[in-house]
């Protein structure tokens, strides 16, 4: 068995980490599948969303692997950058749904945050316990974390190294949504499905203009959002969205 599975469905691809017996950690090995199989969906066309989840009842992704960590030196570490691979992951194009199942801790809720949106099942727990390890949040935890939920849930959760429910992420605004668990993929891939189903054009787009939010001043965020609408008036996918609506039928979009 890989220790990373894809499937295609219906327009969505579905990763999962596929390592059940130790919560889906990732190692060397897990990390590699899951970079490659992002960025071949990414670059697939018939891909228009794609679903990341875990292996498992129990976790999502407990984390980076701890044990294959431990005796490594600044040096190796330093030199080997292997962390840089992570850049290319939280910049995919399509969207990127996590459907947490459970756990995600450590590189677990940070791998969670470099997708666009998290649907949560109501046994998931998220935590940067990283302290607890006598280090910090190495994938992005620290920004990723206090942009989700301000600085102080985040100085909470990174400094105690707790815990949070999936109710509580929801409060905080870490989670989109909370779902039963025995529907978790269901409602996920859903979501995937009606995304995947929308023009490439727009979705790209809207995932690039939101993303600018976090980067730049309203002013230059609301400038790039009217280029951007008014680029997809350059699309057929926008000719024929509109149409529809207004011949009381269901758009058939082109990604052109
Ligand atoms: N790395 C390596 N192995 C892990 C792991 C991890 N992050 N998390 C769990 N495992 C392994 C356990 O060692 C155990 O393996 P064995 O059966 O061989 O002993 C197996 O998975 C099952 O785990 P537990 O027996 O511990 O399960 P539990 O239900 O008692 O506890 C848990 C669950 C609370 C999630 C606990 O496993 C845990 O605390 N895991 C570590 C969480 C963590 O610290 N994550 C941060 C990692 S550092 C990091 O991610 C840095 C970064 O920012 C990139």
């Amino acid at each position: 068995m890989a220790v990373v599975e894809t499937k295609i469905e219906e327009g969505v691809g579905v990763v999962t980490i596929n390592r059940p017996e130790a919560l889906n950690a990732i190692n060397s090995d897990v990390m590699e599948g899951l970079l490659q199989a992002v960025a071949a969906f990414d670059a697939d066309d018939a891909i228009g969303c794609i679903v990341l989840t875990g292996a498992g009842d129990k976790a999502f992704v407990a984390g980076a692997d701890i044990k294959e960590m431990a005796s490594k030196s600044y040096m190796e570490m330093y030199l080997d950058d292997r962390q840089s691979g992570w850049e290319v992951f939280a910049n995919t194009r399509k969207p990127m749904v996590a459907a947490v199942n459970g756990f995600a801790l450590g590189g677990g809720c940070e791998i969670a945050m470099m997708c666009d949106f998290i649907i949560a099942s109501d046994k998931a727990k998220f935590g940067q316990p990283e302290i607890k390890l006598g280090v910090i949040p190495g994938w992005g935890g620290t920004q990723r974390l206090a942009k989700a939920v301000g600085k102080a849930k985040a100085m909470d959760l990174i400094l105690t190294g707790r815990m949070m429910d999936a109710a509580e992420a929801e409060r905080a605004g870490l989670v989109a949504r909370i779902v039963q668990h025995e529907n978790l993929m269901d409602e996920a891939m859903a979501a995937a499905k009606a995304i995947a189903g929308f023009g490439r054009p727009s979705v790209m787009l809207a995932k690039e203009a939101v993303n600018r939010a976090f980067e730049t001043t309203l002013a230059e965020g609301i400038h790039f959002e009217r280029r951007a609408f008014y680029s997809l008036f350059a699309t057929d996918d926008q000719k024929e969205g509109m149409a529809a609506f207004a011949e009381k039928r269901a758009p058939e979009f082109k990604n052109r």
